[in-house]
């Protein structure tokens, strides 16, 4: 292969990305197109906006705003977001743009004028209340594959199933609520199944190397036959067929292209703006699309995969013009919340601005994308959850990769003035020598692999199996990699830092620094070494770390992000080397992984469901808080010392209470209920973090709880046991 291109998923800018999305689609290609380009290769990834089709419009109306406005509004924030989260894009375009729409019209002419376009007049659902078609999720009913009643009106979000909108059971609009009526309309049928036996051998050609989901769904859909389906819809939003000069317009008119015919075309008209904005020539494109050195993987959720693997096929064969087809698929299954799908209108979500307004800093963002990375849904569904989040950076990122980096970095200022020391030269050719040794020996057959056959003479037991232990990592986890198992791929890198720890344990240079500075001199410049492996095949997960890391050797860090597809060394096989020149200075200022306390996931649990979604219309939320809103209120047990009427003020009693050590003063509106004597002795309730006000000329400090009954009535708020002490937190 000589270059490869990447694309994921192009997301509706008609809503905020989540984490769901993010390790569905889009952190999965981003480590691969990393890990790539730290290999030395020539990577073009390529990401945007889908703004066209129903998505877009029915959110607009939600929003009582234009569809425009929705597009600019998700696309901008989409984009920054997935920057802040280190998406290595070379480009993320959007479809609403000429370059695109023009692509969109060029295919349909084409097809139109090859005769793989029919067109038909069939019935489709009418709203007359709203006096339009209900094209795709304007409509909504029971799905006629697996019966589930929140079924769209062009595919089924429970099972899957794509079917003509028609075929809906108890349908009803989403506009008006009301039955739609089918009346007759003209639309564009793509001839699939002229395409039928070129998209089974083609996926038989993957039998072996693509995943079995996206086997399994191409197979069962080639299996029932493929059909005409319609590319075209009576909407208003969306490449306008108008400008088809080859049909009459009365025919076009108020017609737009599918969403779906379109949108997998953004890959290509992405790539066009990619090579005129950095090859300042459009036409490069095809230089990606249409050269067979290309190698093309598509990441895609589950729900996409047909679009992927037939019907995008069946468009770029057709055209038979020299585009290449996807040579992978990597589809992803689903990642629930806490044991519970993802769902905006629960606000069972967290979206990549509500985890970026909280934990602002990089190193969360890495915190993340490796704990999404270790739970990444690639065989089934799986599981976020903040704990493993805590524990993924507590147990893991912190007690291993940053313990080893923490103490190899304060070693080395405190006995070397944080300088890598100067070692024999021999140790490190000798370290070269055991790398070819295993390159030469044991490259085909990694898993028999072993140092026994080499014999060191300098090198100890540590130094080997540390060498050994990189060489396995590094090799083990492009194996990995290139079979897109990305989870077993960096829990074999994440070996090579729990090896450099039990190095640094086995090879106790605290104790050597003392009895024999040379052999700590050798312990710490081959741990610098291995820190140094880490900051390279470490950053396609956590690239903000492993810059910090690799700045602090002083040099220009490289992690894989987008460099217009000129490529770099190969990085990722010289890692397995020792590179790093002794005298180097390397000084970390700060501890790469903190520790997450129990409070602050516990403060994101809590958040959970909480507050709705802005765009929801199902919860009304005026007389709603939040909880953090509600943390702000400091409830506490208050015991009673003195109660007394106060003057002129029927009403009112004023009490000297006490809060754990704390003596105050407060003025209640109780007196027509409670006898002052009454109330001496009890352990009431107070807000105690009140700002103090004067009730009569008398201060309050704090305000106690009552309960108030239909009829008035006031009934303090005291605890069950008569003792209860005083200064106790509410929660
Ligand atoms: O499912 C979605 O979010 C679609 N917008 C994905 C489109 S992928 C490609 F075709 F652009
Ligand atoms: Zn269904």
């Amino acid at each position: 292969m000589n270059q490869i291109l990447i694309t994921s998923a192009l997301p509706y800018a008609n809503g905020y990305i989540h984490l769901g999305h993010l390790a569905g689609a889009y952190l999965p290609a981003d480590i691969y197109a990393r890990y790539l380009r730290l290999s030395g290769k020539k990577v073009l990834y390529v990401c945007g906006s889908d703004e066209h089709g129903v998505a877009i419009t029915i959110s607009a109306e939600k929003e009582n705003t234009t569809p425009e406005k929705i597009i600019d509004k998700y696309h901008f924030a989409n984009y920054e977001a997935f920057q802040k989260f280190g998406m290595s894009f070379d480009i993320y375009s959007r479809t609403s743009i000429e370059e695109h729409h023009q692509i969109a019209l060029e295919f349909f002419a084409d097809f139109l004028r090859k005769g793989h376009l029919v067109e038909k007049e069939e019935e489709q659902f009418f709203d007359p209340k709203a006096n339009m078609f209900l094209p795709d999720r304007y409509v909504e009913g029971i799905c006629p594959n697996c019966g589930s009643d929140k079924a769209r009106g062009d595919q089924c979000d429970s099972c899957g199933a794509y079917y003509n909108q028609i075929e809906l059971k108890n349908p009803r609009s989403i506009i008006t609520g009301e039955t739609p009526e089918v009346r007759k309309t003209t639309h564009w049928y793509f001839k699939f199944q002229n395409f039928q036996k070129f998209l089974e051998n083609y996926i038989e050609s993957h039998s072996q190397d693509w995943k079995d989901n996206v086997l399994q769904q191409s197979r069962s859909w080639l299996k029932l036959g493929l059909t005409e389906r319609a590319i075209t819809r009576d909407l208003l939003w969306g490449v306008k067929l108008e400008k088809i000069t080859d049909i009459p317009r009365e025919k076009t008119a108020g017609k737009a292209l599918y969403v779906w015919f379109d949108a997998v075309l953004g890959y290509i008209s992405a790539t066009k703006v990619w090579a005129r904005n950095t090859l300042k020539n459009e036409e490069e494109y095809a230089n990606w699309w249409k050269n067979p050195e290309t190698d093309y993987y598509a990441f895609i959720g589950k729900d996409n995969i047909v679009f992927h693997t037939l019907i995008f096929p069946a468009m770029l064969y057709a055209r038979e013009d020299g585009y290449i087809l996807p040579k992978n698929v990597p589809a992803n299954e689903f990642l629930n919340l806490e044991g519970q799908k993802f769902s905006k209108s629960r606000n069972w979500s967290i979206d990549l601005q509500d985890f970026l307004n909280d934990f602002p800093e990089p190193h969360f963002v890495d915190v993340l994308r490796y704990s999404l990375l270790m739970n990444l849904p690639e065989q089934r569904d799986a599981d976020f959850t903040w704990k493993d989040f805590q524990t993924k950076n507590n147990s893991e990122l912190a007690a291993i990769f940053g313990n080893f980096i923490n103490r190899t970095s304060q070693f080395l200022s405190k006995n070397f003035n944080s300088s890598i020391p100067e070692i024999d030269l021999e140790l490190l050719l000798e370290w070269k020598q055991v790398v070819n040794y295993l390159d030469d020996t044991y490259s085909a057959n990694i898993d028999n692999s072993s140092c026994d056959g080499f014999s060191a003479k300098l090198l100890n037991n540590n130094d080997l199996l540390l060498i050994y232990s990189i060489w396995y990592g590094i090799e083990k986890s492009k194996f990995y990699l290139n079979k897109f198992r990305l989870k077993e791929a960096f829990f074999e890198i994440m070996n090579i830092a729990r090896a450099a720890n039990k190095y640094f344990n086995d090879e106790a240079p605290w104790k050597s620094i003392k009895e024999n500075p040379l052999l700590a001199a050798k312990t710490l410049n081959f741990c610098i070494q291995v820190a140094n492996t880490l900051s390279i095949t470490l950053a396609p997960v956590i690239p903000f770390a492993c810059e910090k890391l690799q700045e602090s050797f002083g040099r220009k860090p490289e992690t894989g992000s987008s460099n217009n597809a000129v490529p770099v060394e190969n990085l990722w096989d010289k890692s397995k080397f020792p590179t790093i020149a002794s005298g180097t200075k390397f000084e970390l200022k700060q501890v790469l992984f903190p520790i997450i306390e129990d409070k602050t996931i516990e403060l994101q649990i809590s958040k959970l469901g909480m507050q709705p979604d802005n765009n929801s219309n199902v919860v009304d939320v005026s007389n709603l808080m939040s909880i953090d809103d509600f943390r702000k209120i400091e409830l506490r047990t208050a015991k009673v010392i003195e109660a007394e009427r106060v003057a002129k003020a029927e009403k009112l009693l004023k009490l000297q209470i006490q809060i754990g050590e704390e003596n105050r003063q407060l003025v209640a509106g109780i007196a027509k209920y409670y006898d002052p004597s009454e109330i001496i002795g009890k352990t009431i309730v107070v807000v105690a973090n009140l700002q103090p006000a004067k009730l009569f000329g008398i201060e309050s400090q704090g305000m106690l709880l009552a309960a108030k009954t239909s009829d008035g009535r006031l009934s303090l708020i005291t605890t069950m046991e008569p003792n209860f002490p005083s200064g106790a937190e509410i929660s």
